[in-house]
């Protein structure tokens, strides 16, 4: 008999940026304070982007940038239509750890004990992290596809955190997944 993997994965296309911003936004209901979300990709595969469509999906208005040169920026989340924040989530937190060059540096940030009362943090180049920042993670990597506006969205859980979710996860991603 086959072993079941221990890895949870999906994988997801878009074809614009607009795309990736709705999956981020369907995405961002099923996190729970204390999720920290590692994204991971090459130089403009679209991280910041789907930050903006996560936060949009937490009811976060202001514009979102880059944290490239801030190293962490952090949003409160605003009351929704659909009623109080889903997971008790009242901060989000994006960071970026490009410029950072040790996993101690990444770890002096504090992410994980900042979300985790009423946060939730999305770590571009957070695949490098994965060390300090990987327990109870949801890991995102962008790819850039052959086409210039495609991308692939591969997610997984690598300790298997998001088991119970993953089901939820994968409805609401459905438009845009693929098999993997
Ligand atoms: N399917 C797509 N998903 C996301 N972005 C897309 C897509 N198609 C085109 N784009 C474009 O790709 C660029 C992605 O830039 P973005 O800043 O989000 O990347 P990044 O991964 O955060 O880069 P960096 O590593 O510099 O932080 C944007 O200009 C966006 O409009
Ligand atoms: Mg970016």
């Amino acid at each position: 008999m086959t072993p079941l993997p221990v890895t949870l994965r999906l994988v997801a296309v878009t074809n614009s940026a607009e795309q990736t911003r709705a999956l981020a936004r369907a995405l961002a209901p099923l996190c729970a304070s204390g999720d920290v979300l590692l994204l991971a990709g090459d130089l403009g595969a679209g991280k910041t982007t789907f930050a903006q469509g996560f936060g949009a999906g937490l009811g976060i208005t202001e514009p979102m940038t880059s944290p490239t040169f801030t190293l962490v920026r952090q949003y409160p989340v605003g009351p929704r239509s659909t009623g109080p924040p889903q997971g008790g989530v009242r901060t989000l937190l994006h960071a970026d750890v490009y410029r950072l060059g040790t996993l101690q540096e990444i770890a002096d940030l504090g992410l994980g004990e900042q979300v985790e009362d009423e946060g939730v943090a999305l770590v571009e180049w957070g695949d490098v992290a994965e060390p300090v920042l990987g327990r109870g993670s949801l890991s995102v990597r962008l790819a850039v596809a052959d086409d210039d506006d495609r991308r692939v969205i591969t997610f997984t859980s690598p300790e298997g955190s998001w088991s119970e979710r993953w089901p939820a996860l994968r409805a609401a991603l459905g438009q845009w997944l693929v098999d993997g």
